[in-house]
């Protein structure tokens, strides 16, 4: 079927994460509609096996697909690492945009030494998606990895800060930074947080690593990829265009495959702006 202008940018995540690139994307594009999903019911995805993952990034996107979208952002590394072939062959006619390639182009851009730490959840790390996206664009980059799934969970919960927080970022990250700091060795001077729900952690993250290392991740410039694509495409929706249209210009709504008022209430805290009660649904994938 033929993309309109006039359809919503559908968006898929995990869970909440997702939604530091639907924040964004709303701040670049606030002309646009959005259609957001987040499977909470299945979360996280960064410790199931590649199948199970691209399996359920499958049945996200066909749902999306059904209610009517012009462009898919994945917006969740794990998935985007692990499914994105998969995705553009199921559907060759849908704009499918991933969140690595936009997060090694900020990494890459950043690092000033071509040191650059990776953190990430555990499919994301295995699979290697971001060492092939910054050697791609940096030949030289040192590049160091480590998965942090403890810090999904803890986000889910609205844990983005505090003691707790700090802890288990020293206990994950001590010893790419502090401890070869102290002994005088160089460390990264760019950190990648390679997961859609790490720069909601970014203040705990950044005092552990230290004010030196830049934290990167994917949200503007995975809003910068899509904003070309829409203009390369004649895809933006004009102004003012409302009649027979899914959802008004500016508007975004929310699908849950679990526990609306839970969804409605992290989104709020996220998004930082009141999520009506009519505006998040229940789905079944
Ligand atoms: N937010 C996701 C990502 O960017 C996945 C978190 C999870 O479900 O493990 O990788």
């Amino acid at each position: 079927m033929k993309s309109s202008p006039l359809l919503p940018i559908g968006l898929f995540d995990s869970g909440v994460g997702g939604l530091t690139v639907l924040a964004a994307m709303r701040a670049l594009m606030p002309d646009e509609s959005y259609l957001f999903l987040g499977d909470t019911a299945r979360l996280p995805y960064g410790t199931k096996s590649p199948e199970t993952i691209a399996r359920y990034a499958l049945q996200a996107t066909a749902k999306l697909v059904e209610r009517r979208i012009k462009l898919l952002v994945v917006a969740c590394n794990t998935a985007t690492s692990v499914a994105l072939p998969a995705l553009r062959a199921a559907y060759p006619e849908l704009h499918v945009v991933g969140v690595v390639e936009p997060g090694a182009e900020a990494a890459c851009a950043a690092s000033v030494s071509g040191r650059i730490a990776v953190i990430a959840t555990e499919a994301t790390v295995r699979g290697g998606a971001y060492e092939r996206a910054i050697l791609r664009r940096r030949p030289g980059a040192m590049v160091q990895s480590r998965a942090c799934p403890l810090f999904v969970s803890m986000t889910e919960d609205g844990l983005v800060d505090g003691p707790l927080a700090e802890g288990l970022a020293a206990r994950y990250l001590d010893d790419m930074f502090r401890v070869p700091r102290e002994r005088g060795e160089k460390t990264p001077d760019c950190l990648v947080l390679g997961c859609t729900h790490f720069p909601l952690l970014a203040g705990a993250v950044s005092r552990v690593v230290g004010a030196g290392v830049t934290l990167v991740d994917s949200a503007a410039t995975t809003a910068r990829a899509v904003r070309r694509i829409l203009d390369e495409e004649r895809l933006n929706r004009p102004a003012g265009a409302t009649a027979g249209v899914p959802l008004c210009a500016g508007s975004t709504r929310f699908l849950t495959t679990d526990d609306v008022p839970r969804f409605t209430r992290m989104g709020e805290l996220f998004l930082g702006m009141p999520l009506t009660p009519c505006s998040v649904e229940l789905v079944d994938l």
